[in-house]
């Protein structure tokens, strides 16, 4: 196994609420991690933490994509907004397509901004939209498209750069359960299934037990992780 991600002892407030208490999470290439827990209980902090979008009070947040490895909470904000736009792709449960934009243009922004030439951004894009099903759908607006090919169009838009981690948080939050596990293929199958990892927040046992590890938050602390060593079987611990 080879270690992509390292958190050491996260802390993060909001005034009194301690978002996080003290996270310790290692998460390896290829790994698929559902973060689940209740509402309120520090997983999109977390999510947005290991991914850069904030940094911690205290401990540590380690990439080891690179050599030597980078220590992402101790970057600036400016460092940390190019390593996201160079290294990590996104996915939300909406809002991040842009409505303006055309399918094919919204996949292709995240190279632009890296400085790849529109025709050839645009070329790469209908490539990722056409392994995820969207052959023929490139010139749609996204309110021209339903609520699972959108999240699809998100998908292709995470993984156009080819990032090192894919961080999802709730992307099937506004599906139904059949649209949702189409967009969960996409995920996995763009993920965990080619070597690259992706850590996925969700409310949904369903989605999370498509994972290879559960880890559960309470109150800001991780309360249980659990690994699949066979098809339908997990194991109480952290793997390291
Ligand atoms: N920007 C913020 N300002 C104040 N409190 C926040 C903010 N973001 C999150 N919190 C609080 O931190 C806790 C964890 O929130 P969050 O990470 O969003 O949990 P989850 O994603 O599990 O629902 C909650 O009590 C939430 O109200
Ligand atoms: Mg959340």
């Amino acid at each position: 196994m080879v270690l992509i991600l390292e958190a050491n002892a996260l802390t993060k407030s909001y005034g009194d609420t301690h978002a996080l208490a003290g996270v310790d999470l290692t998460i390896q290439a290829g790994e698929a991690v559902a973060i689940m827990g209740a509402s309120g209980s520090g997983k999109t902090t977390l999510l947005h933490v290991l991914a850069g979008i904030l940094a911690p009070d205290g401990g540590s947040v380690t990439l080891h994509a690179t050599q030597p490895p980078l220590v992402i909470s101790e970057l600036g904000d400016a460092a940390r907004s190019q390593l996201r736009r160079e290294a990590f792709g996104f996915v939300f449960q909406q809002g991040l397509l842009i409505p303006e934009l055309t399918a094919v243009e919204n996949v292709a922004l995240p190279l632009m901004l890296n400085g790849v030439p529109r025709a050839e951004a645009e070329q790469r894009a209908a490539a990722w939209l056409g392994a995820l099903g969207l052959g023929g759908m490139e010139q749609r607006r996204i309110g021209q498209l339903s609520g699972g090919q959108a999240q699809r169009v998100a998908v292709a838009r995470a993984q156009v750069i080819e990032p090192a981690v894919v961080f999802a948080d709730e992307p099937t939050g506004a599906l139904d359960s059949a649209t949702s596990s189409d967009v969960m293929d996409a995920l996995l199958g763009t993920t965990s299934a080619r070597g690259r990892t992706l850590v996925v927040v969700t409310h949904d046992e369903g989605i999370a037990a498509r994972c290879g590890r559960i880890v559960r938050l309470r109150d800001g602390r991780v309360v249980e992780t659990r690994s699949k060593v066979a098809d339908m079987e997990y194991i109480e611990g952290e793997t390291r």
